[in-house]
């Protein structure tokens, strides 16, 4: 393995100018400039917060579309508020099959920058790269900035690429935000449309594929030393809303045997989840919210909601876990005098990538000079939506620590120009098969 990942990125791939990987670092340098501009289009001043349909949202969209179109694409936002961007290259006859590329754009509270952002932006590099390949492509090429991948406004993700796929749930568009804004209206005063949201898919026989290039967000290709690694599958994923509710009373005067405490009880469950999920290989569950009511340090808790997040490779497993994860709920209750209501709010089939898609993708990995490391990923993406109509890969991307979700995320500009060469150099095989 080269000390300098990007020194084998300077071996020109097969049949395109030598100029064309070298350019792969300047891309890189671009990329990660235009991340920083990215993140500081944020709802939240001095940390990174972008969701769905905000104006920090839409600021980061219109640069977005802007790149796109001194790309030399043609650039839209969709109805639910994708930024879409079409590069076909002249001459392409009508009925050409298109390549997606992409991400999303927006992101969890404090986030990191590279999350979402830097599969758009890597996308940008290689429409920019393919301009100037020798041979033309024969197809096009467009780029997706999803709107939503990870559901913090309204608690259900893959609204960007759900509409895509043509999956949308619309019963979502009644769901309300923290502020009690309906989906359907935030959408609306975004500038989307709901009821256009059917006619925003796309139809699997116009496309190619779709690949996305993500922060692996774990610690392995770090530990193994590789600036990249082709994802085999994406983990399945339960979410749902665990409410606990007693009875709220004096701090001072409710005996400790007479209280209904719903924090106590949640505290108790969450504690056994914990466990179950430590106790079976490759499982994780996950309480990222909880809402205490009413809140006061003097007052019995009456009610506690629970956001809950299971997730495993394997269906069946995820799916005995949540089964068991409820019936513990409702033990709990019972022995506390509590109520337990358990709400699923999305449930996402873990998807495995496509195999000739991967492979192409392993040969541009190989072709970059960089060793192929396959991993699963236990983080959803938007690339497990797009399965539904689409051949789907995935190349994973080293970052720091296999830090995510943080304002510490960083990735090197050396791997990024690698990750950029790879995904050049697929679109170069996948030109040379058709
Ligand atoms: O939660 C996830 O797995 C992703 O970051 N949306
Ligand atoms: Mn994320
Ligand atoms: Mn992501």
């Amino acid at each position: 393995m080269p000390d300098d990942p990007t020194a084998t990125a300077s071996a020109a791939p097969e049949g395109a100018p030598e100029t064309a990987s070298e350019t792969a670092s300047e891309a890189a340098a671009t990329v990660l400039e235009r991340a920083d501009a990215l993140a500081a289009r944020t709802e939240e001043p001095g940390r990174l917060t972008r969701r769905f349909a905000t104006p920090a949202l839409a600021q980061a969209g219109d640069l977005v579309l802007g790149w796109m179109r001194d790309a030399g694409m043609t650039a839209h936002r969709d109805a639910i508020g994708n930024v879409a961007g079409r590069w076909a290259p002249p001459g392409l006859p009508a009925g050409a099959p298109t390549l997606l590329l992409g991400s999303h754009l927006d992101t969890v509270r404090d986030a990191g920058r590279y999350d979402g952002m830097l599969g758009v932006l890597v996308a940008l590099a290689v429409v920019e790269g393919a301009r100037g390949r020798d041979g033309g492509v024969p197809f096009a090429i467009e780029v997706l900035g999803f709107a939503d991948e990870e559901g913090v406004r309204y608690g259900t993700a893959y609204l960007g690429s759900s509409v895509v796929a043509g999956t949308f749930d619309r019963s979502a568009l009644d769901r309300l935000d923290a502020d009690g804004i309906a989906m359907a209206d935030a959408i609306a005063a975004f500038g989307g449309d709901p009821a256009a949201l059917a006619a925003a898919r796309r139809h699997p026989a116009d496309l190619l594929g779709y690949v996305e290039v993500h922060i692996e967000q774990g610690p392995v290709l770090e530990a193994e030393n590789l600036p990249v690694g082709v994802v085999t599958g994406i983990a399945g994923r339960t979410r749902a809303e665990l409410v606990f509710t007693g009875f709220a009373g004096h701090a001072g005067t409710v005996p400790m045997t007479l209280r209904r405490d719903a924090l106590a009880g949640a505290a108790e469950w969450i504690g056994a989840a914990e466990a179950h999920a430590r106790s079976v290989d490759g499982l994780v569950a996950t309480v990222g919210e909880a809402t205490v009511a009413p809140g006061t340090s003097n007052v019995i808790p009456g009610r506690v909601a629970l956001s809950v997040d299971v997730r495993h490779l394997d269906d069946a497993v995820r799916e005995a876990a949540v089964a068991g994860l409820r019936a513990r709920a409702e033990e709990i209750a019972a022995e506390r005098g509590l109520l337990a209501a358990w709400t699923e709010v999305q449930v996402t089939a873990a998807v495995a990538c496509s195999p000739g898609l991967t492979r192409a993708l392993e040969s541009a990995v190989e072709g970059a000079g960089v060793p192929v490391a396959r991993l699963p990923s236990g983080a959803g993406h938007d690339a497990a939506v797009m399965a539904r109509i689409c051949d789907v890969a995935m190349l994973f991307v080293r970052c720091a620590g296999g830090v995510s979700h943080n304002p510490a995320e960083a990735v090197t500009a050396a791997d990024v120009a690698v990750a950029i060469d790879v995904a050049r150099r697929l679109v170069d095989a996948l030109a040379r098969e058709r």
